[in-house]
């Protein structure tokens, strides 16, 4: 019997399938609220950084064939800059960013971002504080970018965090404050905290009155997606994603849309079933919050609620999105480990999903999948938090 084969079915999967309409060219609305100038810069700017190097895309044959498709490629990000996530591309830029759009207003000058890493800047750099809430990954990227950029960085983590996802983030020389609740008090206080001492909150999620930060976060996710085309001779029929908040598949989505136009992947998302809020969303019609009564073991897809720019995107550019329990993360993980793959949690959502559609012959149909499909899978994360890795891998 096929490993591949025994991983878990879907929860369920939304019924909102878009047909011609993800046929279209990316769309005007989107290209005034995510432009692919926007996307473009961020990905020339990161492909300049000290220790750049496009991920890898490796081919999983046997993936491809127990689903019944042409190819299934995974973006492995575990070797990102070093971070082991693909977060790595989004909050350092953002807070990049920022600084070169702060101290250009502030000196009434242009102020690049090579020339906020290069240092000249260090006494005007050094007076400016970010801050932001995390389980680890997004926070172990602001907290580089902060060292990039030589300012300030507060990182509020919640009780939950591990030491190993802490110390990471302390590595980069950010104060690191830890309280006793949980998440969204994380959040809350790093906001109180920020809007009493002017610091500047970098969240990779954004909501009405706060878009510009979170949209460079996404920007430097972009990166991927360039890489993927020049890599693959042919781009990819269909991508599946995971999601949080959302930030990651509609950066992703956008991408394909603004490069591709009409020829652009189908797109599924796929999240926890303990933390449905894209679906949730797609089912009400409107952004919508979920209570997360249980923390999945994907901790980096443990959000209540979607992104508002992520919810622009995926409900115009979505045709499915897929709830997953937690049972077929671990074998999928010792699967991909089998195969010299470091694929943490968060890194199986895409070839668990892909397995599972596969057993339905009519949502392959309605999602066009078939043996001439190639389908892109994300890789996300490798062993961020190595010690639970190594459990989960040893079972
Ligand atoms: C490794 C990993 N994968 C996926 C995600 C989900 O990204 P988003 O919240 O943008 O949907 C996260 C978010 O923290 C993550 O850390």
């Amino acid at each position: 019997m096929n490993a591949l084969t025994d991983l878990k079915s879907l929860t369920s999967i939304s019924e909102k399938w878009l047909g011609d309409h993800t046929r279209a060219v990316y769309p005007d609305a989107l290209q005034e609220l995510f432009p692919n100038g926007m996307m473009k810069a961020a990905q020339n700017e990161i492909a300049s950084w000290k220790g750049y190097e496009p991920t890898q895309l490796r081919d999983l044959a046997d993936v491809a064939s127990t689903g019944g498709v042409a190819s299934v490629v995974y973006k492995d990000e575990s070797t990102r800059f070093g971070l082991g996530s693909f977060k790595a591309l989004g909050g350092a830029y953002a807070v990049l960013k920022y600084l070169s759009d702060t101290l250009t207003e502030q000196l009434g000058r242009a102020v690049s971002i090579a020339e906020i890493r290069s240092g000249i800047l260090a006494k005007e750099a050094a007076k400016i504080t970010v801050t932001t809430a995390t389980d680890g990954n997004h926070g172990r990227s602001v907290a580089w970018g902060a060292q990039m950029a030589g300012c300030r960085c507060r990182i509020y983590i919640h009780r939950e965090v591990s030491k190993g996802r802490e110390d990471a983030m302390a590595a980069f020389g950010a104060e690191i404050i830890r309280i006793d609740g949980d998440y969204d008090e994380s959040v809350r206080l790093a906001a109180k905290d920020a809007a009493e001492n002017n610091w500047q909150v970098i969240s990779d999620t954004s909501y009405d009155g706060y878009l510009d930060v979170p949209r460079y976060v996404m920007a430097g996710y972009t990166v991927m997606v360039r890489e993927i085309l020049d890599e693959m001779r042919e781009p990819p029929t269909h991508v599946i994603i995971q999601a949080g908040v959302g930030g990651l598949a509609a950066a992703i989505c956008a991408s394909f849309w603004a490069e591709l136009g009409e020829k652009r992947p189908r797109f599924i998302v796929t999240e926890s079933e303990h933390a449905d809020c894209i679906i949730e969303s797609m089912r009400q019609q409107k952004p919508s919050h979920v209570e997360v009564k249980e923390e999945t073991i994907m901790a980096g897809l443990s959000c209540g609620e979607i992104s508002l720019i992520a919810w622009e995107i995926l409900s115009r550019g979505v045709s499915g999105v897929a709830t997953l329990p937690d049972d077929a993360v671990a074998p999928a993980m010792r699967i991909m480990a089998a195969k010299d793959i470091e694929a943490g949690e968060c890194a199986v959502p895409g070839i668990i999903t892909l397995l599972a559609i596969s057993k339905d012959a009519k949502m392959m149909e309605a999602l066009s999948l078939d043996s001439n499909s190639r389908v892109l899978v994300f890789g996300c994360e490798g062993a961020t938090d190595p010690e639970l890795y190594r459990s989960i891998i040893e079972g």
